[in-house]
């Protein structure tokens, strides 16, 4: 069902937000500067799309669930409670990017499947950040070609 999709994408983007915002924290490394911003890109641009899913939620006419509790029993996604590496952060967020990825593509079909635009457009939306962060994440990650 449409909401119970939307109510599995809040609490999984609220974990993924919680999880890059920790990261832009606490990187290290050469690339510090970089990967500090490209963390906060993340955790701002998920924010945002939070308040959106959260919103879409109450035009269903339910409730939007708004605890730390709620999202941690709605989310796809472990959180880290340790400090990795910045090449570990790197694809460990990259995993989880891939879980946000299928998560946008199983609410645009159940939003087309109910008549909801207005949330397909909003998926798809979700699934091109989450696409380009992918291709990111992935850049970094790979060694240069000589
Ligand atoms: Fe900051």
């Amino acid at each position: 069902m449409l909401v119970d999709d939307l109510k599995t994408f809040l609490g999984t983007s609220y974990a993924y937000f919680t999880k890059a915002w920790g990261f832009h924290w606490n990187v290290e490394g050469t690339n510090f500067g970089e990967l500090h911003d490209f963390f906060a890109k993340v955790y701002e641009d998920t924010q945002d799309s939070i308040d959106k899913t959260a919103e879409f939620i109450r035009t269903t006419d339910e409730y939007a669930p708004g605890s730390l509790e709620r999202f941690q029993e709605l989310s796809q996604i472990a959180g880290q409670i340790k400090i990795p590496r910045s090449r570990l952060m790197l694809t460990e967020l990259l995993a989880d990017t891939q879980t946000m990825i299928d998560l946008s593509k199983q609410l645009f079909q159940s939003a087309q499947q109910e008549g909801r635009e207005d949330i397909a457009n909003f998926a798809a939306e979700r699934q091109e950040s989450h696409g380009k962060y992918a291709w990111q994440m992935t850049s970094y990650l790979k060694e240069a070609r000589e």
